[in-house]
């Protein structure tokens, strides 16, 4: 097996703890243990958790908390993962064959794209469109599905624009997964970190042939908590959870205990104020920062996540631009090139205020002064 390396998750890792101000990262500063439970009028004893392996596909009442936030879904639908990267490794697992096609939206987190290259497997790709609004090409998706693609991977909301799909998008996917008898793949994990507006439709129920992936690391700010989950059709959560055996067996004790905490119906909807806050009040630094440039920029605002995608217009490559930022401002940010988009920058602006406005200061310096190849060669 070929191991292609998934670039981007290599660079965050490799550098998010070393810098000054990371603005790589996609979700919301996340929360303190102690934050979580004064939302849910919690004492420390919640913690007191007996150490032992918990039930291996989440725990009953976690499981009910998650179908709970599916139309029609029930525990038996759910499977509790490590993180929302097991969740999308296991569903990838249980859909891919030996040599099979896959129609990818692109841009996209580029998890399941490496995966397919590592594993032999064929990359259709349909693009979303920046000029609509990064709504997908219908078109490129049925020629995928014509030529044999076996299921549909889907980010949304997107990462890395942030971008919803419509309705007519969304209507559209389902009728050609529908024609052609393909599987829909959704990741979901930005779904409930919308700027405004309602949430995000789930693809959940529009299709029977849909998996759905997400977990508390965006929207809800536990990361760190590592819990994600898969909701397919009852018999396909039993062959996914099996293949957990292989991985990492449980999701950890603690963290189903802390993640029971921040699904309690009540919580979950202070946890996801808090979020909608941050990034409302940050976005408005953010574009503020990029309008006063707006010679240097051009972003459509991001509908969800912490996510901002720009294109700049300096010709200096992105990975070069990147890693001046990262050597020169100890400031992180993912370069276009991450998606295969060149002269793009995602900025992330998740954390806490007054760390943004430092941040957007160094970034200022250095666009000023990033020296503009193309009015040198
Ligand atoms: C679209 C998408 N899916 C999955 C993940 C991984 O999520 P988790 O941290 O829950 O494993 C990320 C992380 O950035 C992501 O952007």
């Amino acid at each position: 097996m070929k191991y292609h390396p998934f670039v981007m998750e290599r660079w965050q890792s490799t550098y998010e703890h070393r810098v000054r101000f990371n603005l790589s990262e996609s979700g919301v500063h996340p929360l303190l243990v102690s934050e979580l439970l004064s939302l849910a009028d919690l004492g420390p004893d919640t913690l007191d958790v007996r150490l032992g392996y918990g039930q291996s596909n989440g725990s009953d009442e976690l499981r009910n908390l998650i179908a709970d936030l599916y139309h029609g879904a029930t525990e038996a639908s759910v499977l509790v993962t490590v993180g929302g990267a097991e969740a999308n490794f296991t569903a990838f697992w249980e859909l891919m064959e030996p040599g099979a096609s896959v129609a990818v939206m692109l841009p996209n987190y580029m998890q399941v794209p490496g995966l397919l290259e590592s594993f032999g497997g064929h990359i259709h790709p349909f693009h979303l469109v920046e000029e609509k609004g990064w709504q997908p090409d219908l078109n490129e998706l049925e020629k995928g599905l014509k030529e044999g693609a076996r299921f549909i991977l889907i980010t949304n909301p997107n990462n890395p624009t942030g971008a919803v799909l419509d309705d007519t998008s969304m209507s559209g996917i389902v009728t050609l997964a529908d024609r052609y008898g393909a599987w829909i793949l959704a990741d979901e994990v930005y779904r409930g970190a919308e700027l405004s507006g309602p949430e995000t439709p789930s693809f959940w129920g529009l299709h029977d042939r849909v998996l759905v992936t997400n977990s508390l690391s965006k929207a809800y700010g536990l990361p760190g908590l590592r819990i994600g989950w898969i909701v397919g059709p009852a018999k396909m959560a039993e062959s996914l959870w099996g293949r957990t055996d292989y991985t990492t067996i449980t999701p950890a004790s603690l963290s189903d205990v802390l993640a029971r905490v921040a699904l309690e119906p009540t919580t979950r909807l202070k946890i996801l104020a808090r979020t909608r806050e941050i990034l409302t009040n940050n976005l408005a630094l953010l574009t503020s920062w990029m309008d006063a440039r707006e010679d240097q920029f051009r972003y459509r605002p991001p509908d969800a996540g912490a996510i901002c995608y720009t294109r700049y217009h300096k010709s200096i490559n992105s990975t070069e631009f990147a890693e001046t930022l990262r050597t020169e401002q100890d400031l992180l940010v993912v370069p276009g090139d991450h998606f295969g988009m060149d002269h793009y920058l995602r900025f992330g602006f998740g954390l806490p205020a007054d760390e943004l406005e430092e941040a957007l200061e160094r970034l200022a310096g250095a666009f000023d002064t990033v020296e503009d190849r193309s009015a040198n060669a």
